[in-house]
């Protein structure tokens, strides 16, 4: 293997960047000219690629987001698309190519596999949401962003005994408003994995109430539907003063925490490995602290289980 491209595609995620520095330095220290490719599958389409040395990558360690921009290219699922980014690459010598992603950027990785590119997937994204690995990188830095917000907003929630309703991101997937729900101390906690009705959730409320409990916290996923509508209802029903905040993306800035640095520094590393082994359409995760590698079709149909234990604990702790 002489050269290989890198690029970061979808939504970003915190520890994106360390993952691009330990590819482009691993590469780097084993003779293997690297370069970094612009906005995703649209940059690679468009052929916005540059050469990146050691420096290209200084200082990016801590940094939130990606310094190669990132895209949602739709497009990509076309054939004749991908059929024109595979050229690119080929016209440009690139043999291997690392994409940092969630789902939809492996599928992306998949084609260009079908197309004898060699292939890589590094796991980016905020919402954990890839059945294969335990994290995805950026969970871990988001889970304490939202858990930070929680904190804030229990403190004025309390002080006025209203019910706050905290939408998280995560479209199918309710990882993030779990693990930070338990973490935050939610009393309710609202997810695309588990039906609800109504009624349950205004007893959770109403049963807060009886405790005396100072502030009510229902933690929701926005994959779940209208907050807003569920925040009003609850007003509505239990009587009590309920607000909405939406965090939004703010979930998706901000510094790596250590855990997604060191994650995203060791897949970083193992996916230069795969290539200089001639592997080809893998993704990489971790299972049980390990690094781990796995077929990209199979990783594709595997369906994250739903942490029903977790979400037990977060009930029974309530
Ligand atoms: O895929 C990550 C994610 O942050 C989802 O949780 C969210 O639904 C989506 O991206 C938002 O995407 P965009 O920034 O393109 O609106």
């Amino acid at each position: 293997m002489k050269k290989i491209g890198i690029l970061t595609s979808g939504g970003d995620a915190p520890g994106m960047n360390a993952a691009i520095r330990a590819v482009v330095r691993t590469a780097l220290v084993n003779n293997i000219e690297v370069v970094g490719i612009h906005k995703g599958y649209l940059g690679l389409h468009e052929g916005e690629i540059f050469p990146m040395d050691r420096s290209s990558v200084s200082d990016i360690i801590q940094k939130g987001g990606t310094i190669l921009k990132t895209a949602r290219f739709p497009e990509f699922a076309q054939p004749e698309v991908r059929e024109k980014a595979a050229q690119v690459l080929k016209i440009y010598g690139i043999e291997g190519l690392v994409v940092i992603g969630g789902d939809g950027s492996f599928r992306g990785a998949k084609g260009l596999a079908e197309l004898g590119i060699k292939t890589i997937g590094i796991p980016g994204t905020i919402d954990n949401d890839l059945g294969y690995t335990d994290r995805t990188i950026g969970f871990d830095t988001a889970q304490n962003t939202v858990i930070d917000a929680i904190n804030k907003i229990r403190d004025t929630s309390s002080s006025h005994q209203r019910v706050s309703v905290v939408e998280v991101m995560g479209r199918d997937c309710g990882d993030l408003a779990l693990y930070a729900g338990l973490a935050g101390g939610a009393t309710t906690i609202l997810v695309p994995e588990k039906k609800f009705t109504k009624e349950e959730i205004i007893k959770t409320v109403m049963d807060g109430k009886r405790q005396k409990k100072h502030h009510n916290l229902v933690v929701i996923a926005e994959g779940v539907g209208n907050s807003d509508e569920i925040a009003k209802e609850i007003e509505e029903i239990s009587g009590i003063e309920t607000r909405l905040t939406v965090l939004g993306h703010i979930q998706r800035g901000g510094a790596p925490s250590a855990y997604d640095r060191i994650l995203a520094s060791r897949m970083g590393h193992r996916a230069v490995e795969l290539l200089m082994e001639g592997k080809s359409a893998r993704v990489i995760g971790t299972v049980k602290g390990e690094i781990v590698d796995y077929d990209i079709h199979e990783a594709l149909t595997i369906k994250r289980p739903f942490n029903e234990k977790l979400y037990q604990i977060a009930m029974d702790l309530v």
